[in-house]
């Protein structure tokens, strides 16, 4: 059954309360069951989905693109450079006019505050494909994920090890949200603020003690390049590695959103290993989406 958020936004995934979550990852996984068979085909017929890249995705962009052409829907890709925005024009006024051609709005942007004045401008729905402060499309993935290794959410321990970035931040907000215990392992500096992690220590094996899954992302996100350096000296302890797997639950399994950095943040044993969900993870991101887009778009 297709879960009614018609005409909302999808900003930080804090729109969603635990039930509309766990029937969207329902969705999710019937829509990823009836791939084959064509399961939600004509749910965006005759509609137009924006999919607004201001700076790069492989995942993100092509998911969303795949999504919406499987959902009967016309994907609109553009980038920031060949838009009026480019020269000056508001991205308000952007989100104005936008509103008056297509159905929903995506938009990966390098400031968070730009997509909330899109999303007050555009009448139609606007979806966070990744911000510097949150990454909600992608924790939907990732909760799918740990639903389809382990079973339920509730009370699960997710270890994030690492930056304490967009992808921790949505993982810890809608994981709590699931019922799961979100555990943050990061150095002072580079933690979450108070309250949206059940757990922040500076120790990653403490972290990852007993743990049902190990996560981690890059240390330098896009838009930290400045920093790379004093980034690595800092998060060298945090990398997921075997050591940590050993500690973790024996049905332990790793996640990474991706794209990784193989010997820096994550082994390749972790990476490639028989633990490693991260295909999955990321092949998931195209059914979270579409049942995202399904139910968000009138
Ligand atoms: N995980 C993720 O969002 O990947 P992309 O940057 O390739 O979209
Ligand atoms: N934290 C990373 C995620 C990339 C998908 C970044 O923001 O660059």
């Amino acid at each position: 059954m297709a879960v009614d958020l018609q005409g909302k936004d999808f900003l930080t995934g804090e729109e969603l309360d635990r039930a509309t979550l766990e029937a969207l990852l329902d969705r999710a996984a019937e829509l990823k069951a009836g791939r084959a068979e064509g399961a939600g085909a004509g749910a965006l017929g005759g509609r137009t989905v924006a999919l607004f890249f201001e700076r790069p995705s492989t995942r993100t962009r092509v998911s969303f693109q795949v999504g919406v052409s499987e959902l009967g829907g016309n994907p609109l890709p553009l980038r920031g450079d060949e838009l009026q925005l480019g020269r000056g024009e508001s991205i308000g006024d952007t989100g104005r006019v936008l509103s008056r051609y297509v159905h929903a709005i995506v938009i990966r942007s390098g400031s968070h505050e730009s997509v909330e004045l899109l999303a007050e401008a555009a009448d139609v729905p606007v979806v966070n494909a990744l911000t510097p402060a949150h990454h909600p499309c992608q924790a939907l993935a990732d909760l799918l994920t740990l639903r389809e290794r382990l079973g339920s959410l509730e009370g699960l321990r997710i270890a994030y090890v690492g930056d304490g970035n967009n992808v921790a931040r949505s993982l810890a907000i809608l994981g709590r949200t699931a019922g799961a215990e979100v555990v943050v392992a990061a150095p002072e500096g580079y933690r979450l603020e108070d309250g949206l992690a059940s757990e922040q220590t500076g120790d990653p094996r403490a972290a990852a003690e007993g743990a049902d899954a190990l996560y981690t992302d890059v240390w330098v996100s896009m838009g930290d390049e400045e920093e790379a350096q004093a980034r690595r000296e800092a998060l060298a302890p945090y990398q997921l590695n075997e050591a940590l797997l050993d500690v973790a639950s024996e049905r332990a399994v790793v996640l990474h959103c991706l794209p990784a950095h193989p010997g820096e943040e994550i082994t390749p044993g972790a990476l490639y290993g028989e633990r490693s969900a991260v295909w999955d993870q990321a092949e998931n991101r195209l059914h979270a989406q579409k049942a995202l887009l399904e139910a968000l778009v009138p």
